[in-house]
């Protein structure tokens, strides 16, 4: 009898899937693939596992939602609304809403993914960015994800522009706005996006097509792209004992990572179908169906483009005539403002080597300390976005705090010029400063709080020496302006970590 009639029937069915796609070579050689150990990897993985529930919950309600801006009488269970007249879209969302089993939760479920699945990658981008992981070799995986980040911001728009309720509508007159205060070709843009003089009547179609196919095909293929370069180009790892440039220290994919990621992913599913159940999200019912000549108030887009929204509320309205026509600067200033916010980001690791003249390639990360310019960058970058959500909800804030409009507008437009300024200086300051204490450490040891009593009668507290790992994760890095020629590219070593 051969081996082959003598093995299991597992054994048969993996030896001809063997033999076609070559899945054993592939297991051998990354099922032992090695992870390091460390909680700000979860964050890469929120952002993995939301947009697998936003895929799933995205395509159940593909089977009830219907993309059409057609007048239709409501008279579904909704009572308040009956005899309504509404568009298709807006009446099928209310019958997603109250009529089909699940339906309100997989909304919700949906809508709560999409606020953490954009949080979950600003945190995670961020997380890279403070500790260097972008550089050489991993700048084309820095734009893979910041180009996921900007499709994730407009799918969230679109996402939310599809039920046709009185905010979305109003978030897409912000749209419009916003194009036709472009130079010569605006009101050409507008009427390119909506079919004709807003809203017209195929916005929420097309908007459709954009938002279950396109955007979420080009974002998956960027998702898998930015995963398989995570692979190929290992994991970075915080610098500690015998983890140096040239290896990686963790442990293996199979079963540790596996039985990790897969528990974790079950956690962030739970948590948001949790949130999903008990948090109402967008409850279009509330706001009605949206007619052009209504606005809500209080109309608030999705946390993440509050910061687009506070750019314009807190612009003064100027406006210029040239060679007679008017420009809108109060909106175009915005508009060409917004973009460059995200785009510094974006080119960021360039300028970085280019203005540091670093080619190195880097596999250690940095401890945001030790690089106190770009720490405090970060540091303003996240500031200017927060201060301009502040702005995005100056109304709220207003009625909230009960201050006057025109307090919150001013304290924002100061702020937007004051606020990062102050923020770059002492982040940098609490760096340098950091950068003591750990010098401190290293030669003094940690203060015990122990006071002893020399024999000839002064008084010394006791300071006990850090450990050989906590000196090694101290001064592992390198010191700036310190020259360095430029290394050859490692290959880098898996191992897993020694007892
Ligand atoms: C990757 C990112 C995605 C984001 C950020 C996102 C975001 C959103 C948001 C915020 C809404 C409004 C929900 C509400 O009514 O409260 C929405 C609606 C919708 N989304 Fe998505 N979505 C994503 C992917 C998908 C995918 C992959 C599909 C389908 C395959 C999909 C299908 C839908 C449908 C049909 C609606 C309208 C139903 C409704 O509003 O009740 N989405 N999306
Ligand atoms: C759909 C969105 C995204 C998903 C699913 C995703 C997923 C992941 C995962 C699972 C990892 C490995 C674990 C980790 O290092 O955290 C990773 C690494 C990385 N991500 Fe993302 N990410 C996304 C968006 C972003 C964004 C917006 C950026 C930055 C602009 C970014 C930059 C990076 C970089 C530079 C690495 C490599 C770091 C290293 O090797 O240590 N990612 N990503």
């Amino acid at each position: 009898m051969t081996a082959t009639e003598t093995a299991g029937r597992g054994e048969r069915v993996a030896d001809w899937l063997d033999g076609r796609v070559g899945i054993h070579s592939l297991g051998r050689k990354y099922l032992r693939k090695v992870f390091p150990d460390h909680w700000s990897f979860l964050l890469g993985e929120i952002c993995l596992y939301s947009f697998v529930v936003l895929v799933l919950t995205g395509v159940y309600l593909t089977l009830f939602f219907h993309p059409s801006m057609n007048e239709v009488t409501y008279h579904g269970s909704y009572v308040p609304l009956n005899g309504v007249r509404m568009s298709e879209a807006y009446a099928s969302t209310l019958h997603i809403s109250f009529d089909v089993r699940g339906g309100l939760l997989i909304r919700q479920l949906h809508h709560w993914a999409a606020l953490v699945f954009v949080a979950g990658m600003l945190t995670h981008m961020m997380r890279h960015f403070f500790t260097g992981s972008f550089r050489k070799p991993r700048e084309v995986n820095w734009l893979f994800g910041w180009l996921l980040l900007f499709l994730g911001l407009f799918e969230g728009l679109f996402g939310y522009s599809l039920p046709d309720d009185l905010l979305s509508g109003t978030g897409l007159r912000f749209v419009n706005g916003a194009l036709l205060s472009v130079p010569v070709v605006g009101t050409y843009l507008s009427m390119f996006l909506f079919g004709g003089e807003f809203p017209g009547h195929d916005v929420v179609a097309r908007f459709y097509s954009l938002h279950i196919l396109l955007i979420p095909g080009i974002m998956a293929a960027l998702v898998v792209a930015h995963l398989i370069l995570v692979v190929y180009h290992k994991h970075t790892q915080f610098a500690g004992p015998g983890r140096t440039e040239r290896n990686v220290v963790g442990t293996p994919f199979m079963p540790v990572y596996l039985a990790k990621a897969g528990g974790f992913f079950f956690l962030v599913f739970g948590a948001l179908t949790l949130v999903a159940a008990v948090a109402t999200i967008n409850p279009v019912w509330v706001y009605g169906p949206f007619r052009p000549d209504q606005v809500s108030t209080g109309a608030q887009p999705d946390w993440y483009l509050g910061f687009a929204e506070g750019l314009v509320r807190v612009m003064p309205g100027w406006e210029i005539t040239l060679w007679g026509h008017t420009l809108v600067l109060g909106v175009l200033i915005p508009v060409v403002v917004f973009p460059l916010l995200l785009v510094f980001i974006g080119i960021y690791p360039f300028l970085e080597a280019r203005v540091t003249g670093d080619k190195r390639e880097h596999h250690l990360l940095d401890r945001p300390r030790n690089r106190p310019v770009r720490t405090a960058i970060g540091a303003v970058w996240i500031s200017l976005y927060l201060i301009l959500l502040a702005g995005g909800g100056n109304d709220i804030v207003a009625t909230r705090m009960h201050l006057s409009i025109n307090t919150v507008t001013w304290t924002v437009r100061v702020a937007v010029f004051v606020l990062p300024a102050v923020v770059f200086v002492v982040t940098r300051r609490i760096c340098l400063g950091l950068q003591l204490r750990d010098t401190e450490l290293v030669l003094h040891g940690r203060e015990t709080g122990v006071i002893k009593r020399l024999p000839h009668g002064e008084y010394v507290e006791v300071h006990q020496p850090l450990d050989q790992a906590e000196l090694h994760t101290l001064t592992a890095h390198r010191r700036q302006g310190e020259r360095v020629e430029h290394e050859p590219r490692p290959e880098l070593v898996e191992r897993e970590p020694r007892p």
